[in-house]
């Protein structure tokens, strides 16, 4: 091989090596995920619904939303009653839209005590501020698409009662 040849080769390797590293930074960028884009859109909101969340719900709903019972959340157990439901993309919560859900934690939860542990009304604890932000916070155990899905719900609902 010439010096020259192995100089055009060094270029070219470094050339490789260059795209490769640019490729590589435009991925990583663009894994920063939507889960890291959502937070963004509110990240006081993202901070004190985890603190909330730790604090108050997270006996009952598991640390990450995994609910009372995660290896069987419909299950009723010795009481004859289900328990607390995930939050996560493997539970319901997302199928309500936010007014439903700001109403739950204000007021409770709806479900017949005979079937269900109660949940408990979070109204005179929490500030309307306080629970959009737990329900924010909930909002990132989901994926984007059920994000999505429960914004569109939402703004449908929203709609339907302001005409
Ligand atoms: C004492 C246990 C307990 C605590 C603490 C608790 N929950 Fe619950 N939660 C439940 C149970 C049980 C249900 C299901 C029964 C029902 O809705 O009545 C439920 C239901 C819900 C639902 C409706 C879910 C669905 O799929 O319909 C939401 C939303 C919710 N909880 C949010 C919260 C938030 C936010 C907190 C903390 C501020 C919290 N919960 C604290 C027991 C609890």
């Amino acid at each position: 091989m010439t010096s020259k040849n192995i100089r055009y080769l060094g270029i070219a390797i470094v050339l490789a090596v260059s795209a490769a590293g640019i490729l590589f930074f435009v991925y990583s960028t663009q894994k920063e995920t939507d889960l890291e884009r959502f937070i963004a859109t509110n990240p006081q909101a993202y901070e004190t619904g985890q603190q909330i969340f730790a604090q108050t719900c997270s006996a009952c709903h598991g640390l990450n939303g995994e609910g009372q019972f995660p290896d069987n959340p419909r299950q009723r157990d010795e009481t004859g009653r289900i328990g607390a439901p995930p939050h996560t993309d493997a539970g319901h919560t997302w199928h309500h839209d936010d007014d439903l859900l700001y109403q739950i934690v204000r007021e409770g939860g709806m479900g017949n005590p005979e079937d269900f542990y109660p949940m408990p009304a979070f109204g005179e604890l929490l500030s309307d501020e306080e629970i959009e932000a737990v329900i924010f916070y909930i909002k990132t155990f989901w994926t984007e698409e059920h994000r999505q899905m429960q914004r569109a719900n939402t703004e449908a609902v929203r709609n339907q009662n302001n005409p």
